[in-house]
This record gives C-alpha cells, sequence and structure tokens, in this order.
C-alpha cells in the first residue's frame, strides 16, 4: 500500500496557501490511488514543533538506558516524526516563506527529524541520509517572486537538508507574486494549480 505524508507548515494551519495547494495535490493524488493512506502533519499550527534546545538535543545524544523520563519523551516524540518519513512513500511538503526563509517551525522539524545513527549515519565517505526511496512534492507559496533568484533561500535549503537524510526525489512548485496584487496572486495561484493538473495526468 502508498502511503503519502502531507506536511503543512503554514502559520494558518489549513487556510495557508502552500496547505491549500498541497491538500489540492494530495486530493488528485487519491484519487488516482484509491488505497493509498494520506497522513497529515501540521508542524506549524495545532501543536507546533518546539524549538530545539540544550534539553531536547541531549536527549537525542544520551544512550537510551541512561535516558530520563523526560528524555524518553523528547526522543519518543522525535522518534514519532521520523516514523511518519520512514512509512511514506511519497511526502507533499507546504512550504510558506516567511520572512526570506523557511517557517521557524519548519526549521524545528527538520531539527528533530536529523539524528545521527537514525536519519543519516558519519561514514568515511561522510555523512550518508538513511530515508532512500522516497518522492517529495514542495509547494512553495510567496508573496513575492524569488523563483531562480539568489533571493530564493528556501529552495537549495530544503533540498540539501532532504538530500543529507537521504531524500534526493523532490520536485518544487511556486506559486508566487501572491503578495503583489491581485491579479499577481490569480496568476500565481493558476500556474501552481497547471502544474497540480500536469502531475495528476
Ligand atoms: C509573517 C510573514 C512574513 C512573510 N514574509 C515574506 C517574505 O519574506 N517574502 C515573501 O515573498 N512573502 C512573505 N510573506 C507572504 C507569504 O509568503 C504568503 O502569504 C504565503 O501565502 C504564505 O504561505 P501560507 O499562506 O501557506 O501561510 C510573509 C507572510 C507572513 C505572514
Amino acid at each position: 500500500m502508498t502511503t503519502l505524508l502531507q506536511i503543512n507548515a503554514s502559520i494558518n494551519d489549513d487556510s495557508g496557501q502552500s496547505s491549500q495547494l498541497a491538500r489540492q495535490f494530495v486530493a488528485a493524488f487519491a484519487a488516482r490511488n484509491p488505497e493509498a493512506k494520506i497522513v497529515v502533519r501540521n508542524v506549524a499550527a495545532g501543536e507546533p514543533v518546539p524549538h530545539l534546545n540544550a534539553e531536547r538535543f541531549g536527549a537525542f545524544v544520551t544512550k537510551p538506558e541512561e535516558r530520563s523520563a523526560a528524555q524518553h519523551a523528547v526522543v519518543a516524540y522525535s522518534d514519532t516524526l521520523i516514523d511518519e518519513l520512514k512509512q511514506a512513500d511519497v511526502i507533499v511538503l507546504g512550504l510558506p516563506m516567511y520572512n526570506f526563509g523557511v517557517p521557524s517551525q519548519l526549521k524545528a522539524y527538520f531539527d528533530h527529524i536529523a539524528r545521527a545513527g537514525v536519519t543519516f549515519k558519519y561514514t568515511d565517505q561522510g555523512p550518508v541520509g538513511q530515508l532512500t526511496g522516497k518522492k517529495v512534492y514542495i509547494f512553495a507559496a510567496r508573496g513575492g517572486l524569488y523563483a531562480g533568484t539568489p533571493l530564493d533561500t528556501q529552495t537549495n535549503y530544503v533540498r540539501d537538508f532532504l538530500r543529507f537524510i537521504g531524500i534526493t526525489d523532490v520536485e518544487f512548485i511556486y506559486a508566487e507574486g501572491l503578495a503583489i496584487s491581485p491579479q499577481s496572486k490569480e496568476a500565481g495561484l493558476a500556474k501552481a494549480l497547471a502544474e497540480i493538473a500536469r502531475l495528476a495526468a
């Protein structure tokens, strides 16, 4: 059975433009794959992923038999996020741009899924990602226009991070110019929807 994991990173929860585009893609995917299991994880709304701090990182690097109850809970939460990724064949990420970067909660999510010995391993040849064989679609929503320019701080960063944990098959779909004018918003969303239709064909 195919499993699709939809990760929403909008502070506006399901109503964010990135979440809506992701959902439309997922609806088209589900129509083509009625047997697919769909799992949704909101990292920024509801119960946002907490920022990594010394206590949380300390839990990751403490040996299991030496962890306190609080440290076990921290690791169990990280394990849950990682298990969702492991189970997924297809990952759909709604990616808003906030203040020239990814949502801070998405960074916090990345900080909870980058675990040495779990999602990547250090080898003589450098780090090797462990989450292989997955396909990722990213729906990037932006007020301005950045794709293909040096101001796009998101595309390389997210691509590099995913590669680090072993995920290399990554496709970006952009909805840009959403805050420039009503016409620009309409055009940006129409372009992204056309991409969804193409991917669903
Ligand atoms: C706090 C905040 C900061 C933003 N910063 C940027 C920015 O730096 N560049 C940009 O192009 N758009 C920016 N925007 C516009 C968002 O990218 C746009 O509203 C997009 O739809 C956000 O995705 P979402 O609707 O899924 O939350 C910002 C929006 C908010 C709310």
